[in-house]
């Protein structure tokens, strides 16, 4: 996979971009299980960095922000404490957005991969 001997120092990866343009335009990334956190399908670039008082994602994603900004609302987990119970706003716990959801580059698999996921793609797709 290194694709060089392996007493030889490694080579500096590719740089990639990711892929994805402006939020509203993308279509949503199929599921591969249920309890996946979905990919995000759009561009991360230009937004601020995620910090204690601000939350770029949420500024479309939030409860009482979606639906004007015609995005998907977060999870319903993400409204569950520590202690399982709901919560009125989002859990402390989720505040951190791109831990669990991420951007996706076109790279190539380094091995051949045969797994299929339990979500069939039309209904994740569907799911808004
Ligand atoms: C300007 C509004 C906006 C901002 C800011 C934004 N998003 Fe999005 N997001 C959208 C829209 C709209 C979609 C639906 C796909 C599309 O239309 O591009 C989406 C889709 C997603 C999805 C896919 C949901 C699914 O069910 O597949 C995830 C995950 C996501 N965004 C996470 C994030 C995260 C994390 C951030 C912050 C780094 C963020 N978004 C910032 C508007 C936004
Ligand atoms: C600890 C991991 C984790 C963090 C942190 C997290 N999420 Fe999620 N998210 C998930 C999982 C798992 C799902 C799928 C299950 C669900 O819907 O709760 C999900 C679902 C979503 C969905 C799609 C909801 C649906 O099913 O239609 C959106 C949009 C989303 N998250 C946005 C966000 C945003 C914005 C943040 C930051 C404020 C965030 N998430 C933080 C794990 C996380």
């Amino acid at each position: 996979m290194r694709g060089a001997d392996v007493n030889a120092a490694d080579a500096a990866a590719d740089t990639k971009a990711y892929a994805g343009k402006r939020p509203g335009t993308q279509p949503l990334v199929a599921r591969t299980f249920s309890t996946q956190p979905p990919v995000i399908p759009h561009a991360v670039e230009n937004f601020d960095e995620i910090t204690l008082e601000e939350n770029q994602c949420l500024s479309c994603h939030g409860v009482d922000v979606y639906k004007k900004k015609n995005a998907p609302v977060i999870g319903e987990s993400h409204f569950v404490g520590r202690d399982g119970k709901k919560l009125a706003t989002s859990s402390a716990a989720r505040h951190n957005c791109v831990q669990c959801h991420v951007p996706q580059v076109d790279a190539p698999p380094l091995v051949e991969n045969a797994f299929q996921g339990d979500v069939a793609p039309a209904k994740a797709a569907a799911k808004k």
